[in-house]
């Protein structure tokens, strides 16, 4: 039984590593070891990864890749992605090079607001809480604005504020149903702050509002916070070829088209399909956030609600052919920042906004979208095709070798061998055996 400690947030680095070894892994000599490799040599880069969170003891590292050759409005673009699994980088690469033939992706932002809530408990009457509302809404606004001061200087700011009954749900419950404006920042900050001054203005004037009795006074605040549900943050981004340019692995431009557009006609009706045609989806886009220095997690709690909208989860891209044209295309809620939050802090994540040209959030937003649909261009065209596990099993190759230490030179001799070998962890095995026999 392990006791529990108090202050491991106070302990330095060592002690936590000290306590943690005797605690976790005693079994483990090599753990210390480990968990120190990992530090950067430069102290002050070292320091600045540590200073991100709490209780860090070291850093976790993902490769950080480049696809080339993205064709995106006209323009083309290299992107930046922080993944691990194999052959995500060498499919959108892949997926950008075909589409760069065939007159690139095109990309539009469909709207760019975003959305914040105060919940809160009324037991009163309704009207009351409507007119008080009413007088009460300029003053909400002027309570923000030091706040929104600096965002209204970039065009941004507080769009709208609604009252919302909810009182079918949940017996009192309404909301401070908050529209915003964030421009290039993703926001949270900016929103959150924004919602708790409304909580506590709204709060402070309810007390002091005359109509109200003492009940209708004491208006309860469960809560105050932004919404990654963001369906009016929206890109779309498309790709279309005529038909008979989709000729591919000896199949005709036809033949490719109704199989493709089959298969995500399975990802809308099946669940089971939609998830993972849309976690292809997700491995383009979480690459490009992640290295940008984005929060991929409230993407990804976005984009899987929107995928649910209609009530039942479903693909995320289409495709359909018309008058002999091919088209795919993707609209996803995308709520991204290109100043602020990790993006200006992270060494890494600025270099990846330089490498994408100092993207505004909009423009980045066209990016990820893309990587998204590239990503999953190459799984399906690969499904269809040669099946997924001749690129992966390819790609994989070399965390194999390395599960199995193979040196440098038995790499070298197997690599090569495997360019015209089916690669699975048997063959690579046997391959292996012999080599050294
Ligand atoms: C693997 O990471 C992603 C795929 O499963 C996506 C798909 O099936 O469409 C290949």
């Amino acid at each position: 039984m392990v006791d529990p400690i108090t202050g491991f947030s106070r302990l330095s680095k060592e002690e936590k590593i000290e306590w943690l070894s005797k605690t976790y892994l005693a079994g483990n000599k090599e753990a210390k070891k480990i968990l120190r490799q990992y530090w950067n040599p430069d102290s002050s880069l070292q320091k600045l990864h540590e200073e991100f969170t709490e209780n860090t003891l070291s850093n976790y590292y993902l490769p950080f890749g480049l696809a080339p050759n993205f064709l995106i409005n006209d323009r083309l673009y290299a992107i930046p992605m922080a993944i691990e699994e194999s052959s995500v980088i060498a499919a959108a690469s892949k997926a950008a090079k075909f589409w760069g033939k065939r007159g690139g992706f095109k990309a539009e932002v469909l709207g760019t607001q975003k959305i914040g809530q105060v919940h809160f408990i009324y037991t009163g009457k309704d009207h009351k809480l409507q007119e008080f509302f009413n007088i009460t809404k300029p003053k909400l606004l002027e309570a923000v604005a030091p706040l929104t001061r600096n965002m209204e200087k970039r065009g941004g700011g507080v769009v709208n504020i609604e009252l919302r009954d909810k009182t079918e749900l949940l017996s009192g419950y309404y909301q401070l149903h908050c529209t915003f404006e964030t421009r290039d920042s993703m926001g949270a900050n900016f929103i959150n702050s924004c919602l708790e001054r409304f909580a506590e203005t709204f709060q402070a004037e309810a007390k002091a509002y005359k109509a109200f009795d003492a009940s209708e006074k004491d208006i309860e605040i469960v809560m105050s916070i932004l919404s990654n549900y963001v369906p009016d943050c929206i890109v779309r981004a498309e790709v279309s070829c005529p038909v008979d340019q989709l000729e591919d692995h000896g199949m005709t431009g036809e033949d490719f088209a109704s199989k493709f557009v089959r298969a995500l006609k399975i990802a809308k009706t099946e669940p089971y399909r939609a998830v993972t045609h849309n976690k292809g989806i997700m491995n383009g886009i979480d690459a490009v956030v992640l290295a940008t220095g984005n929060d991929f997690r409230a993407v990804e709690a976005g984009i899987h609600a929107y995928a649910s909208k209609e009530g039942k989860y479903t693909s995320l891209s289409h495709a359909d052919v018309r008058n002999g044209m091919f088209r795919f295309w993707m609209e996803i809620p995308l709520a991204l920042g290109t100043v602020g939050g990790l993006t200006g802090l992270h060494p890494l994540s600025k270099i990846a906004l330089e490498i994408l040209q100092k993207p505004s959030a909009e423009d980045l937003m066209k990016i990820v979208a893309v990587t998204g649909l590239a990503q999953n261009f190459a799984a399906v065209k690969s499904l269809i095709t040669t099946g997924i596990q001749q690129g992966h099993m390819k790609m994989h190759l070399m965390n194999i070798l390395n599960q199995l230490e193979a040196t440098p030179a038995e790499k070298e001799v197997l690599v090569k061998h495997f360019k015209t070998h089916n690669v699975s962890h048997s063959a690579v095995e046997e391959q292996l055996e012999k080599l050294r026999n």
